[in-house]
């Protein structure tokens, strides 16, 4: 048996979605367990760019079953598009995506209650958070509701009863239209995930956003509504802790976060366009331009600690190719103390000063390299050291958006 986690080890846009493509090859099941479409992984597969907000980014793969968990909140009219995206680009998604009727559904109100108070946040405005509220608040509606008449009008009524806002009837006609569509990939997740792993099959659970974003170990309260981390994927899934091997933890080379809240490395020189533009650090679900920093080995320290990672994937290495003098973060100053744990109280890190130790560039194009032996010397110094800290070994580096630009390290 072989179950595996893959999460984001920082603020997200690590690049999970290339690195669950390549693991999805020796997998037989691909499942998201939290988020929504605030998430975007991108998968370049030859000229073709895949961004995928809701659907496992194993669905480019022939012959996976992919599944959306109970632990994701959908916008059908999301999905739906997302669906109708891939079966364009030739993608099959009939027969081999399973979505959980215990999934969240996104409805109208939660996208305009986001969009007017989410500004704070920098939150991509998708209901994600309001959903969730409603899912804690024991109110929220469910994949499974949209099958059932009776539960869907009298939970819409129940939920818009003080509303002169929202058209129930109108809600209620559109989600029933949606439920109608959707009916055919519903499934009993923990049964279908308990029957795969009976007959020891593989499967690869994968995190939205990152650690940092996790509603209980991120930076709180600029963080998403949900567990990002590795617990997440059982409660996310329906499968309990006994059942999981490895847990993988995707890290860029550098650091990068969209929207509000501390940040403590970012560049504040032309560091910021330079890195921003060659890594084309642009929002892949909305374009905003992501701010970008140096390593930050506290965050990712973290990272390692509260998912319980047994290696990472170092990724974009090739984003820092012509940076001559490299920076990594190994500490805070805060108030006359040094901090080398990651700090709950948010006001460290948006006031402390951080420690750096400084690498020597490589300053030679890495995209075409192949095997971790023939990285710069410079490049594997500036790993091995990022292992050290972080005390977790790297398994993968990636060089490049491609399938073929990334190399294990043995
Ligand atoms: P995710 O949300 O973690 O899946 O990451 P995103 O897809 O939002 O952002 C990662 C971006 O970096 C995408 O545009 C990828 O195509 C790209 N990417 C992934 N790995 C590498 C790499 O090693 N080098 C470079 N230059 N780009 C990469
Ligand atoms: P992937 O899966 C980067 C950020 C938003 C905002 C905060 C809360 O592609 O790594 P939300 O809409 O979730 O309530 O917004 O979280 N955020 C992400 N940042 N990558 C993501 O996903 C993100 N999903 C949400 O920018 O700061
Ligand atoms: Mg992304």
């Amino acid at each position: 048996m072989s179950c595996t986690i893959v999460v984001g080890a920082q603020w997200g846009d690590e690049g999970k979605g290339k690195i669950i493509d390549i693991l999805a090859s020796d997998a037989d099941i691909i499942v998201r367990y939290q988020g929504g479409n605030n998430a975007g992984h991108t998968v370049v597969i030859g000229d073709n760019e895949f961004i995928l907000h809701l659907i496992p980014s194993g669905i480019l793969h022939k012959g996976k079953t992919c599944i959306i968990g109970n632990g994701v909140v959908i916008d059908p009219d999301a999905l739906l598009k997302e669906i109708e995206m891939l079966r364009k680009k030739g993608v099959k998604v009939d027969g081999n995506l399973l979505i959980s009727e215990a999934a969240h559904v996104i409805l109208p109100y939660h996208k305009v209650i986001d969009k007017r108070r989410g500004a704070e946040i920098g939150t991509t405005g998708r209901g994600i958070g309001p959903c969730y509220v409603d899912k804690m608040a024991r109110c929220g509606i469910r994949m499974a509701d949209l099958v059932n008449e009776d539960s869907l009008r009298r939970k819409l009524q129940a939920n818009l009863q003080d509303s002169a806002e929202f058209d129930c009837e109108a809600i209620y006609k559109q989600y029933l239209e949606y439920g109608k569509k959707m009916k055919k990939y519903l499934a009993n997740v923990p049964i279908v995930l308990s029957k795969a792993m009976a007959k020891k099959k593989r499967i690869l659970f994968e995190g939205a956003q990152g650690t940092l974003l996790d509603v209980d170990h991120g930076t709180y309260p600029y963080v998403t509504s949900s567990n990002a981390t590795a617990g997440g994927a059982l409660t996310g899934t329906g499968v309990g802790p006994t059942a999981i091997n490895k847990v993988i933890g995707v890290v860029k080379a550098y650091t990068t976060r969209v929207g509000e809240g501390p940040f403590p490395t970012q560049f504040k020189d032309e560091l910021m366009e330079k890195i921003r533009s060659k890594g084309k650090e642009f929002g892949a679900t909305t374009g905003r331009p992501r701010r970008c920093g140096w390593f930050d080995a506290i965050i990712v320290r973290h990272a390692v600690i509260v998912n319980g990672l047994s290696e990472i994937v170092v990724t974009k290495l090739d984003v820092l190719d012509e940076t001559e003098n490299i920076k990594v973060c190994t500490g805070y100053k805060y108030k006359g103390k040094t901090y080398k744990d990651f700090p709950a109280d948010i006001d460290v890190l948006s006031g402390c000063e951080p420690v750096y130790e400084d690498h020597k560039g490589w300053m030679s194009d890495t995209t075409s390299v192949k095997k971790y032996k023939d990285l710069p010397k410079n490049a594997k110094a500036y790993l091995n050291r990022l292992s050290e800290l972080l005390d977790v070994k790297i398994g993968m580096v990636s060089v490049g958006s491609k399938r073929r630009q990334a190399f294990k390290t043995k």
